[in-house]
């Protein structure tokens, strides 16, 4: 099995999250990038809401960037790439633990310098389909300084700090970890997926 994707049974097995810089080479985090931009001349970007369903609804207070569906526009080659690798990450994971995962479910996100995404949970109230939040990131050259931070509170109290640099993933336990965006200076690109198990 690849090497990354060990390692990241390895990490959920012990800590129920992982972080891998250049999981994504940096010639696919361009093309996704290209993929993102024309979505965003097309007009594809939405204000993104909190909730699910008949409860969904836009709260500015509590996140403020905007969301492209996967699946909303026929999907290009990148995006076509990236769901393979991803579904080997989907199969290693079932063949783990069991998960009966069946789906990633993906957008991509744009934050505007100074939006965020208040500490939040990943899972719907009195609906847990969502099993793995899977986190990958767009931006080139991006530095500490530019802020833009996914803060993830950890069970013994910790917050892992993580940079938003082209080419990381992060993963982690949808019910287990609370998490939040702080604001960046620069626009932060990324891409937001659960995969799933039937309810
Ligand atoms: C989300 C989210 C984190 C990030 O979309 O639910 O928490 O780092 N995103 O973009
Ligand atoms: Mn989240």
């Amino acid at each position: 099995m690849n090497k990354k994707i060990e390692k990241i049974l390895c990490d959920i097995e012990q800590q129920g999250w992982s972080v891998q810089e250049h999981f994504f080479s940096t010639e696919l985090t361009q093309q996704l990038k290209n993929t993102l931009t024309s979505l965003r001349q097309q007009g594809s970007f939405k204000q993104a809401g909190i909730g699910r369903e008949n409860n969904l609804h836009v709260e500015q207070t509590i996140r403020n960037d905007e969301i492209s569906w996967f699946g909303e526009k026929k999907l290009t080659e990148s995006q076509q790439k990236f769901l393979n690798i991803t579904q080997q990450l989907q199969d290693a994971l079932n063949q783990r633990f069991y998960f009966g995962l069946f789906e990633l479910e993906v957008h991509f996100a744009l934050y505007s310098p100074n939006a965020f995404y208040k500490r939040h949970l990943d899972q719907h109230k009195n609906q847990d389909s969502r099993v793995l939040t899977v986190i990958t990131y767009l931006n080139e050259n991006w530095n500490k300084e530019d802020g833009g931070e996914l803060q993830l509170y950890l069970k013994n109290g910790n917050t892992l700090s993580v940079v938003p640099k082209a080419g990381t993933l992060v993963c982690f336990m949808s019910a287990d970890f609370e998490h939040e965006v702080l604001p960046a200076k620069r626009e932060r690109a990324s891409l937001t997926g659960w995969f799933r198990k039937r309810v």
